[in-house]
């Protein structure tokens, strides 16, 4: 979908179908002139109750000619008091949804109502119609009884808003980009795969460890994951950096990348396992954000270090009983093979400590069932060792929508992880299992030898899929963590066009 900005007036703008934002307390007021044009109908249909402009709601007229706008889509925003950033974003979701079953590829949108709010309000309806646009359609010849994506949306504003374009075509892009990499089965989407679309991004430089070095570096944890299947385990490093970097410590993003999650020996049940291809949503997370910062050309430097790998039960599959050496030297007893992704992202946390010194490390990762039974579909689960860079993850979280909620990491939860035979083990058990998984990682955010680093754990498991529409993101992959990592990468930069 194209987005275009043009100084015009709503009467004189012929389109498929022009979008008028509406207050539930408002009504028509905001559009004299256009209900003027069209003999009343609108504040008539308002008052008659059949549309009331509710959060949400939408309601389609047609015009007939007698103004230039074929139809009018009345988006309902809810009472004025009460709007805020997200329900803004998510009436976006719902007009655009609504044009498109229409059949409608040209439209525009009145920014009246929305500008006269925080000024961001109209960038983020945009954002909201352009995100809930996406269908994956890389496997299915067959168009369902579709009418096809909207082709331009047209803002109505005298304002630039040319850097706004610019972000809001990055920001759909590098959503697009990892919703595509979770939504492609596993038997495509392999560590090799995923490798290789790293390898494609732009502006970035991509390094690919391969098991054997992986084997030098002494990543055992990691590598026992990759045990159990034929595709190779590809450490992939990525790094971004800014022709004219702030002077800041390094970042790296570390996100979860089993390309297949069966459970390994520790076998999951079947039903519902064919959706475990989204456990690499965490490092498509990373990249769809990292592809968004490099294309804004944000002025910082950050590394992605995605450890990527299959978790199979092959002949030779790691046990429960195995014991394995980390990166850090701190070995782990796997009790159970289904709770691999702490074991990867232990190795890709110590990775980055040996490799990046006093880099902040934000992982992003699903983790853990049990993140979904504490907050639903709703919110991604929160831990960390540094209370300021949580603080700049719940603004960024603020801005975008994509909510996040502190966990605790208190030292009691430690002896649930704490094995007879190695250091730790990789399972505490049911019991706390959403903090005990993000205890774990915090034993290696901290390990000796090198200084502890300033770390945050997302656990994306309830967030990463959705099984229903919501309003701007279509069943399937969501794309969560790409808005939130860019938009804390952003406020890294005051300067920066959001
Ligand atoms: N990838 C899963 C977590 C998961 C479950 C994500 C459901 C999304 C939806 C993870 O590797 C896992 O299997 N975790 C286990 C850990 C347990 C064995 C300690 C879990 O949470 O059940
Ligand atoms: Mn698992
Ligand atoms: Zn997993």
């Amino acid at each position: 979908m194209e987005i275009a900005v043009r100084d015009a007036k709503e009467l004189d703008f012929a389109c498929d179908a022009l979008i008028l934002p509406l207050f539930e307390d408002e009504g028509m007021d905001a559009y004299p002139e256009i209900d003027r044009g069209l003999g009343g109908l609108p504040s008539k249909i308002m008052a008659t109750g059949e549309f009331r402009a509710k959060h949400g709601r939408v309601f389609l007229l047609h015009t007939f000619g007698k103004i230039k706008p074929r139809r009018l889509l009345f988006a309902g925003l809810g009472l004025k008091a009460d709007a805020t950033r997200e329900k803004v974003r998510q009436s976006g979701g719902k007009a655009a949804s609504c044009l498109r079953e229409t059949g409608a590829k040209d439209i525009g949108l009145s920014t009246r109502t929305l500008s006269a709010l925080p000024p961001l309000l109209p960038a983020d309806f945009v954002e909201g119609a352009l995100l809930s646009q996406y269908r994956f359609k890389a496997y299915k010849k067959e168009e369902d009884e579709e009418k096809g994506e909207i082709k331009s949306l047209t803002t109505l504003s005298a304002e630039d808003w040319k850097g706004r374009i610019r972000r809001l075509v990055a920001v759909e892009a590098g959503t697009r980009f990892a919703r595509d990499l979770v939504n492609t089965p596993a038997n495509d989407m392999t560590p090799s795969a995923l490798a290789e679309a790293a390898l494609g991004l732009k502006k970035v430089k991509v390094k690919i460890i391969e098991k054997k070095e992986a084997e030098k570096l002494g990543m055992g944890a990691y590598l026992s994951v990759a045990r159990g299947s034929a595709q190779p385990p590809k450490f992939i490093v990525v790094n971004y950096e800014a022709r004219k970097a702030l002077p800041a410590a390094p970042l790296a993003l570390v996100g979860k990348s089993i390309t297949f999650d069966s459970g390994g020996i520790s076998l999951k049940p079947s039903e519902g396992m064919e959706k475990m291809k989204y456990d690499m949503a965490g490092g498509a997370a990373v990249l769809g954000a990292i592809k968004a910062a490099s294309e804004l050309e944000l002025p910082v430097s950050v590394a992605g270090v995605l450890p990527a790998c299959e978790n199979l039960p092959g002949g030779s599959a790691s046990k429960p009983g195995d014991i394995v050496r980390t990166i850090t030297g701190k070995t782990v007893e796997i009790v159970n093979t289904d709770a691999e992704g702490r074991l990867a992202l232990a190795d890709a946390i110590g990775y980055v400590r040996r490799s990046f010194p006093g880099a902040t490390i934000i992982d992003i990762a699903t983790l853990t069932g049990a993140c979904s039974i504490a907050l639903g579909d709703e919110a991604i689960a929160m831990m960390g060792t540094s209370e300021e860079l949580i603080a700049r993850i719940k603004a960024a979280s603020a801005e975008t929508g994509e909510k996040v909620w502190q966990m605790p990491l208190y030292e009691e939860y430690k002896h649930y992880i704490e094995s007879e035979v190695a250091d730790l083990k990789n399972s505490g058990g049911r019991s706390g299992s959403l903090v005990t998984a993000g205890y774990f990682l915090k034993e290696f955010a901290e390990a000796a030898p090198w200084t502890p680093a300033p770390w945050a754990h997302l656990d994306i498991a309830g967030t990463a899929w959705t099984d229903k529409d919501r309003p701007y993101m279509p069943k399937g992959a969501t794309g969560i963590g790409v808005r939130l990592l860019l938009n804390f990468l952003e406020n890294l930069t005051p300067q920066s066009q959001k």
